[in-house]
């Protein structure tokens, strides 16, 4: 049976082309794949290690989105209200799976781990990419 390590690969489609954007979402990747390997390891795990690891991924995933508004923000990004939204829609998932697990509920948590997996990454593919060629438009227009 093949061992599978990691749920992403990093992939070129996923880059957006703003090197601060794109470090920080390979970055949660990485941190994606090690709540990933520790979701697939629960039985063997301490309930701790579980949530540590969705802490240091939510922790990770809130800064990432931070920084993403804050661009937003400086540059008058008219999608900006919309894309926050989605934001604040995943860390809610994200917030209250932990607060399930937290509360005793632990059969779901790979399958919860690849339900952020595809919403994240359908967030990077749509939304982020709409919000790096307006970035990248701007900087060829030079107006920044
Ligand atoms: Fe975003």
């Amino acid at each position: 049976m093949e061992e599978k390590h990691s749920l992403i690969e990093w992939e070129e489609k996923y880059i957006l082309g703003i090197p601060l954007i794109d470090r920080q979402n390979r970055d949660f990747i990485q941190v994606l794949n090690k709540l990933f390997l520790v979701s697939i390891a629960v039985r063997e795990i301490v309930e701790q290690d579980f949530i540590k690891a969705a802490n240091e991924a939510i922790t990770c995933v809130r800064y990432n989105f931070w920084n993403e508004e804050k661009l937003m923000f400086l540059t008058e990004f008219s999608e900006h209200p919309v894309h926050k939204k989605e934001h604040e829609s995943i860390i809610y998932n994200f917030l209250n799976f932990i607060d399930c697990y937290i509360h005793g509920n632990h059969e779901e948590s790979s399958e919860f781990v690849k339900f952020i997996k595809s919403r994240i990454l359908s967030h990077i593919t749509v939304m982020d990419r709409i919000f790096a060629e307006f970035i990248l438009e701007m900087i060829k227009n030079g107006k920044r």
